[in-house]
């Protein structure tokens, strides 16, 4: 059997008809991550977004530095932003034997992206989208993919999908929210268009946006109609989102971190760092000693030992148990949300409320351009810029250690400003 299947053949048959899918996440969907993700339910992972010409340089040093796979990755798709056709597909080929397809990134909303042209800063050139998707679809041996978001105006959407359809694309992501969504005006993605644009294309589409618990993942199903949906914070928050289980964060963190262990150059101190802040969010408040230390630990001993302590003081509270199942289901609170116990790992929902609320298109458009700048970071900014020290050295072990705010944590809100570093490739360092 070719490799090179298309559309729902490409789906069902390569992919395994995968309805779970952990997103593409610079610094956070790497190896080690996934083969957890994998372990607890996932059907699909992709790798970080992958820059196409730091990639694709003869020196093979951003590759060695950026590309890890092995037997516990089950289907994956690597995941390149890029500008130049060429380039593209030069740094595809080094990959499409070790994994499904390649997708591009039409989403990323970050000011580097605009600096570096790549991302959702496509949007708006459809003549240079089309002709990288049919550079890969006709250049590579595995199917080509994408992820795109929305454009205020769903007939845009419809005629943008069909577009990228059209060059060639096997499989489509979209990521209900539009590119000025981002940073406190995040909001919830629109379901709406997604299932506007499933109705509208013949290729297998996955939607993105507002899950947080298992059932949200059907719900979105039916309001939508797609294939599958990929979640990326609700994975980062609760990485056994997709068993329905809301499990102890000790016991996942401890597991993820004998993975990094186990298997040699699988993460980094920088990621592991940014995963176990979001793993134990609901609590370290509680216990700001280590949520200080966190932020200092250079190694990954250091990682375990932080844990083993924090695990001491959550079983006092929890008497040791591994999952919260409480008798007669979830109390939830007047919006509907669980009510969990800071020991279990749980969605998390931002200060400033942004998946209870949406603004409407035009407070975002109104506010988009005195927001660009002030140079207010989105989250997936922070998390981009959170890999700055990934250096040679910074793969495990030893490792050197990310930037965290002054509190000793990431800034996950995407409230906090922060002057955007720029670099000469206009690529966050680690991509
Ligand atoms: C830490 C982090 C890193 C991300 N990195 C990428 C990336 O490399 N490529 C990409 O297309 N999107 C990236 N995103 C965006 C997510 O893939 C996803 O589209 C977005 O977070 C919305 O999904 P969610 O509501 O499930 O979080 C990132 C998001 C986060 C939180």
């Amino acid at each position: 059997m070719s490799r090179k299947l298309k559309g729902y053949e490409f789906y069902e048959r390569i992919l395994k008809s995968p309805k779970y899918i952990v997103a593409p996440m610079v610094d956070q969907s790497e190896y080690a991550w996934r083969i957890l993700s994998n372990r607890y339910g996932a059907d699909l992972c992709y790798t970080p977004m992958l820059h196409a010409r730091l990639f694709s340089q003869p020196d093979g040093k951003y590759m060695k530095e950026n590309w890890q796979t092995g037997s516990e990755d089950k289907p994956l798709i690597a995941q390149f932003c890029a500008n130049e056709p060429d380039v593209l597909l030069a740094a595809a080929k080094l990959v499409e034997n070790e994994c499904d397809a390649v997708d591009i990134n039409l989403g990323c909303p970050q000011h580097i992206a605009k600096r570096g042209r790549y991302g959702a800063y496509l949007q708006d050139e459809w003549e240079l989208i089309a002709e990288m998707v049919k550079t890969l679809n006709e250049g590579l041996d595995i199917p080509v993919t994408c992820k795109i978001r929305v454009f205020p105006d769903v007939e845009k959407t419809i005629r943008y999908a069909k577009m990228i359809e059209a060059a060639g694309c096997q499989l489509l992501t979209v990521h209900g929210r539009l590119r000025e969504q981002k940073g406190h005006k995040t909001g919830l993605a629109d379901w709406e268009q997604i299932r506007q644009v499933k109705q509208a294309v013949s290729i297998p589409v996955f939607a993105n946006g507002n899950i947080l618990y298992l059932e949200d993942i059907d719900r979105c199903i039916a309001a939508t109609g797609v294939d599958g949906v990929m979640t990326a914070e609700g994975n980062l928050y609760n990485p056994g989102l997709f068993t329905g289980k809301h499990y102890a964060s000790w016991k996942l963190a401890e597991e993820y971190l004998q993975i990094c262990r186990d298997v040699p150059n699988s993460s980094t101190v920088s990621a592991i760092r940014g995963h176990l802040f979001k793993m134990f969010k609901p609590c370290l408040h509680e216990h700001t000693d280590l949520r200080t230390l966190l932020a200092k630990v250079q190694s990954l001993d250091g990682m375990i030992d932080l844990v083993a302590q924090l695990k001491a003081r959550l079983v006092e509270v929890s008497g040791g148990a591994e999952e919260y199942n409480p008798e007669g289901g979830f109390e939830t609170d007047e919006a509907g949300f669980r009510k969990l116990p800071s020991w279990v790992l749980q969605p998390y929902f931002r200060v400033d409320g942004t998946l209870k609320t949406k603004p409407t298109v035009a407070e975002i458009v109104e506010e988009t351009d005195s927001a660009a700048t002030k140079e207010c970071l989105t989250k997936d900014e922070e998390c981009l810029f959170s890999g700055e020290s990934k250096t040679p050295g910074a793969t495990l072990p030893p490792a050197e250690s990310k930037a965290v705010d002054d509190a000793g944590e990431p800034d996950t809100t995407g409230t906090k400003k922060r002057s955007a570093t720029s670099n000469a490739e206009n690529v966050p360092k680690g991509t």
